[in-house]
């Protein structure tokens, strides 16, 4: 990974062979710690765990599988030679991808915000033959992505752009980052895991419970935001609000008994990303980053944005709409791309991508 003031090489590719290691025993039939349960994480390992997995649709730990592939590419129509971005690299698929397309004579530039997983993505691609000419991978928050092509000296405009916005599967599966409501963990919740306030702490400085209302509402969407918001000020009078499951029970609470299983993970599902977007501030990041895209793109250079919920495909598609209308844009996607059933049957995790692109 490269820091563009820094001038740091990458970090070299380690060659020395991985050591055998005994898989952990559990007792009782089924393992209870993530380490135990999720045996796949090395797929070297159970290749045919993985297969299963896969074939359920399933997304093997550690690994994030890239949604619309296809479509970002046929859009994107990224050529030999061309230089693009990636700005949520994460475990480097549509990047892999793309480097296919602009091969040895090509630039991409990747960036994420989350340090975790950089280093290792841009390994994982090097080993594949993509070279450090070729490659170029920062960690930075997209909204500084103009500043960061400066400061590279990419000065000519790129030629292709993509933002697959939201988490990798990587940082959901991951218990010790606090995203997801299904493992018990620290309430954490932050991108980046350096900088900022923790949900947790987020939580206990929130200034109202309208205040909170509404953050439910913009990220979440949820009808039973300022009842939810009420309990979780309820709750943390009492005591502070530190782990996942805490919050979760919480949440459960406020559901009727015999709440059926699909509300009951949708309300879980809709308050923890509503308050991960406020965690991050991942609204003012994206506005920003959709802001200076025209600036930072070619003429004829093209964009893809691929959302998960209604309040970054609200912002994506107003952005091109204006754009288009303003002249700033020659061409933005007439409808949303949805996955096809049999992509959603095969990656459970594609169901709410929503892809829009534009070119200028
Ligand atoms: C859905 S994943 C991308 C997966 C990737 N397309 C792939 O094929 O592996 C989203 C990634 O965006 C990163 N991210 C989220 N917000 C960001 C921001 N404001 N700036 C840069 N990266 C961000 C996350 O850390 C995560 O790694």
């Amino acid at each position: 990974m490269s820091n563009p003031n820094s001038g740091e090489p990458p970090e070299p590719l380690s060659d020395t062979p991985p050591t055998h290691q005994r898989r952990v025993r559990y007792s009782g039939k089924n393992p209870r710690r993530y380490d135990q349960k999720y045996k796949e994480l090395d797929p070297e390992r159970d290749p045919a765990t993985i297969a299963k997995l896969l074939a359920a649709g399933k997304t093997p730990a550690g690994q994030h599988r890239p949604i619309l592939v296809q479509e970002i590419l046929d859009h994107l129509s990224p050529q030999s030679g061309q230089s693009g971005a990636d700005v949520t690299f994460g475990y480097g698929g549509h990047s892999e991808a793309l480097l296919g397309q602009i091969g040895e004579t090509g630039k991409l530039l990747a960036l994420d915000i989350d340090a975790c997983q950089l280093s290792k993505s841009e390994m994982r691609l090097q080993a594949l033959g993509h070279k450090e000419q070729t490659l170029t991978v920062v960690k930075s928050n997209y909204a500084g992505l103009k500043k960061v092509m400066s400061q590279l000296g990419w000065t000519d405009g790129l030629d292709f752009l993509l933002a697959d916005l939201g988490l990798s599967s990587m940082q959901i599966d991951d218990p010790d980052r606090g995203f997801s409501y299904k493992h018990d963990g620290p309430l954490d919740m932050r991108m980046n895991p350096n900088r900022g306030a923790s949900a947790s702490v987020w939580i206990a400085r929130c200034s109202s419970v309208e205040k909170l209302t509404r953050v439910l509402i913009e990220g979440g969407d949820d009808p039973n935001a300022a009842r939810i918001a009420a309990a979780i000020f309820a709750a943390r009078s009492q005591e502070p609000i530190e782990t996942t499951m805490q919050l979760r029970r919480i949440i459960e609470r406020i559901l009727p008994a015999n709440v059926s299983d699909k509300t009951l993970k949708s309300t879980l599902a809709r308050t923890f990303q509503a308050i991960r977007i406020a965690v991050n501030n991942e609204f003012s990041a994206l506005d920003s980053f959709l802001a200076q895209i025209p600036s930072c793109l070619r003429p004829g250079g093209r964009v893809a944005i691929l959302s998960f919920h209604s309040g970054e495909d609200r912002r994506v598609k107003h952005y091109f709409r204006d754009g288009f209308r303003n002249g700033i844009y020659q061409e933005i996607s007439p409808d949303v791309i949805r996955p096809t059933a049999k992509e959603t049957g095969q990656n459970s995790r594609a169901a709410a991508a929503k892809l829009r692109w534009a070119r200028v």
